[in-house]
């Protein structure tokens, strides 16, 4: 995607020295755009769990392109044992998304099949490399699939603008180019569809207000920001068509785990009679887990998200207090909607039920 006409991913390997890996340091945006550089294992769980990347496709590209960057480090004479150690620090930082321990596992199981340190480490680089092309080509393809609804949606309405509402960040920021939810808006906006999004400002940690917006803008596609609980109105006064979101983790049976109050907006959307899709790679599917409401852990993340805002003030990024200092606050990042609420899954595959028998079709190689 492109930022001020330049083309960027979310993260790579820096060109012309190869143990650094660059990212967006997405806590700025979108007042400063930031460039990080991370060289060490321990830099890049730190990046992960305190959110200078976010987002399931993303934590999960960091954890791959983490655990490159641990064969690195990892002496000869202990390679294995740090390798594997580097792998469950980077599996610790955040429980919800899927991703993460997806990348992690499937570096392992790679690096295992190498003779040698040497050969390990050419494989960690092969691998994660694969897995961060393989995570913007599958939100390339939902893309393309996704924007066919939007497209059937602007066709019943004559051409009309269709009006999309989206929750937290799914657009190429969570991802490493692309993005899932945002994907088919991209992709229907690039067609000359007219589209326009309702963004989530997505409390509390504000990654439709600070991060969807800005991408939607660097990208030119219309969209208004709302406070959270706006949708259910906009929805009752016609002015949604379709609702779109990201999901950190969906189980084989077609529960989505997304960013807390996304369950809230497919209930609305129900009673509402508006389609609510959830739109994710393949690497965010959990086969192993049917009902994602008892079997998804939901991480609970620390109180200060919910009393304390940040935002710009005389050009300076501040962090200020919103609530009565001694008062508590419960800050759950995530929740579940269940697949009943769930009109479909955007996939790289295709668009798809959200039940067991017809992602199992399609996914045949996860029976
Ligand atoms: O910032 P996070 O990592 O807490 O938010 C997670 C997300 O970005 C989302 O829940 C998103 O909607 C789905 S992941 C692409």
């Amino acid at each position: 995607m492109n930022v001020n006409g330049k083309h960027y991913r979310t993260i790579w390997v820096k060109e012309g020295d190869e143990k650094v890996v660059q990212i967006i340091d997405q806590r700025w945006l979108p007042h400063k755009f930031i460039l990080e550089d991370l060289r060490t294992v321990d830099e890049v769980a730190a990046a992960i769990k305190d959110m200078h990347v976010r987002g399931a496709g993303l934590i999960g590209a960091t954890a791959g392109l983490g655990m490159y960057i641990a064969s690195i480090e990892a002496p000869d004479n202990e390679f294995d044992s740090f390798l594997k150690n580097a792998g469950t620090k980077l599996k610790a930082t955040r429980p919800t998304a899927v991703n993460l321990a997806w990348a992690v596992d499937r570096v392992l199981a790679e690096v295992a099949k190498g003779n040698n340190p040497a050969q390990k480490r050419k494989i960690a680089f092969e691998i994660a490399k694969k897995i961060a092309d393989e995570d913007a080509e599958y939100c390339k393809r939902l893309g393309e699939h996704g924007a066919k609804l939007i497209a059937e949606i602007s066709r019943k309405k004559n051409g009309a603008v269709v009006n999309i509402l989206t929750h937290c960040n799914a657009g190429w920021l969570a991802f490493v180019d692309y993005g899932s939810a945002i994907a088919p808006i991209y992709e229907a906006f690039n067609q000359g569809i007219k589209v326009h999004v309702w963004v989530d400002e997505t409390r509390p940690r504000n990654q439709g207000a600070s991060l969807t917006a800005w991408e939607l803008g660097q990208h030119g596609v219309p969209h208004t920001i709302i406070a959270d609980n706006t949708g259910g109105h906009l929805m009752q006064h016609k002015m949604v068509d379709i609702v779109i979101t990201g999901a950190d983790r969906v189980t084989r049976c077609g529960d989505a785990a997304n960013k807390i109050g996304t369950y809230l907006k497919a209930v609305a959307a129900k009673d509402n009679n508006i389609p609510f899709y959830i739109a994710l790679p393949s690497s965010t599917f959990d086969w192993n887990v049917c009902d994602g409401v008892k079997g998804i852990p939901i991480e609970e993340r620390g109180s200060e998200e919910v009393k304390y805002a940040q935002g710009l003030y005389k050009e300076e990024i501040v962090t200020v207090l919103l609530a009565p200092k001694k008062s508590p606050a419960k800050n759950f990042a995530f929740d579940v909607t269940p697949a009943r609420l769930i009109a479909g899954l955007i996939t790289e595959r295709g668009v798809v039920k959200a039940n067991e028998k017809d992602i199992i079709k399609l996914y045949s190689e996860h029976k």
